[in-house]
């Protein structure tokens, strides 16, 4: 039987909805509705659409949604300029820095300078220390949009096998984090593991983000397994994922497909994080809200 597809727009759907009524929850307790800044530096056109959608979506929510355009030129200070006035700006809860820079730019300093009570994306240390500790804090959007979509889906998660391959810090390292809380037992696999078919086939839970068209194959997955699709690649083919879909989806017991998986899970959360950060910056008691 063919695996049960996981619709990452449904989900995503289910989120937002969930985060514009704690943002209503929000502007009545505290008068004012959270505020999310995008920063993005240079005219990339991908990083263009990500912006807008970020901003169209953090509206869509309720929330006060600013997008700010720097010069392809900028230097480290004049950003870090700006990351302090927002820093120190009231009514600005969250804000990115889209990825990636210009190469003049560092992503560590970057990470380092932005408050971590208002880095959505949860790329600070500090947040990255947390989520290690299992400490409150913003954690990365994408791999709690997959956690969401295994939890939704009632995927057993105690004491399964997880292997996730990729270790990037956006994706492979926090989602490693996320699968061990709750009780996985995880592998992280990379461009370096040795025989990662054979691995792949022990996963009950297979997290592909590694950013390589189809790489996993049909033959890779356990059958029965739960194969979550990070890859985003564009090919001459059009938008695919890490996973050879049309043969994984007759071994798995769920997938996610791309376009329409985890995707639309990564916005969603920031929308999440955000109305978090509102709440936790106020010192609200998070319980009970959509947070
Ligand atoms: N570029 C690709 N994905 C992301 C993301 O999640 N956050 C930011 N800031 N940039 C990205």
């Amino acid at each position: 039987m063919p695996a049960h597809v996981i619709d990452g727009k449904a989900t995503a759907a289910t989120v937002r909805e969930e985060v514009a009524d704690g943002v209503a929850g929000f502007v009545a307790l505290h008068g004012r509705a959270p505020g999310l800044v995008g920063i993005q530096v240079g005219d990339d056109p991908a990083s263009e659409i990500y912006q807008a959608n970020k901003a169209k979506a953090a509206e869509a929510a309720g929330m006060v949604a600013r997008r700010i355009t720097l010069p392809d030129s900028t230097t480290q200070a004049e950003l870090d300029a700006l990351i302090d006035e927002l820093n120190a700006d009231d009514a600005v809860d969250g804000m990115l820095v889209q990825l990636p820079v210009p190469e003049q730019l560092s992503e560590p300093l970057i990470a380092n300078r932005i408050h971590p009570d208002k880095d959505v994306d949860g790329f600070a240390p500090v947040n990255l220390g947390r989520l290690m500790r299992g400490e409150p804090g913003n954690v990365p959007c994408t791999p709690q949009g997959v956690m969401r979509m295994l939890r939704d889906a009632e995927v057993p998660l105690v004491g399964a096998r997880a292997v996730v391959v990729g270790r990037s810090l956006i994706v492979g390292k926090p989602q490693s984090m996320l699968l061990l809380a709750e009780h996985c037992t995880v592998t992280v696999a990379h461009s370096r593991t040795v025989d990662l078919p054979a691995l792949c086939r022990t996963a009950d839970i297979l997290v592909a983000a590694v950013g390589r068209p189809e790489m996993i194959r049909g033959d890779w997955v356990k059958p029965g397994a739960a194969v979550m699709d990070v890859g985003m690649n564009r090919t001459d083919d059009g938008l695919c994922g890490d996973v050879a879909f049309d043969e994984a989806v007759e071994v798995a017991g769920w997938i996610t497909p791309v376009p329409g998986g985890v995707g639309p899970m990564t916005i969603a959360y920031l929308l999440a994080n955000t109305l978090e950060a509102a709440h936790r910056r106020a010192g609200d008691n998070l319980k009970g809200t959509a947070a």
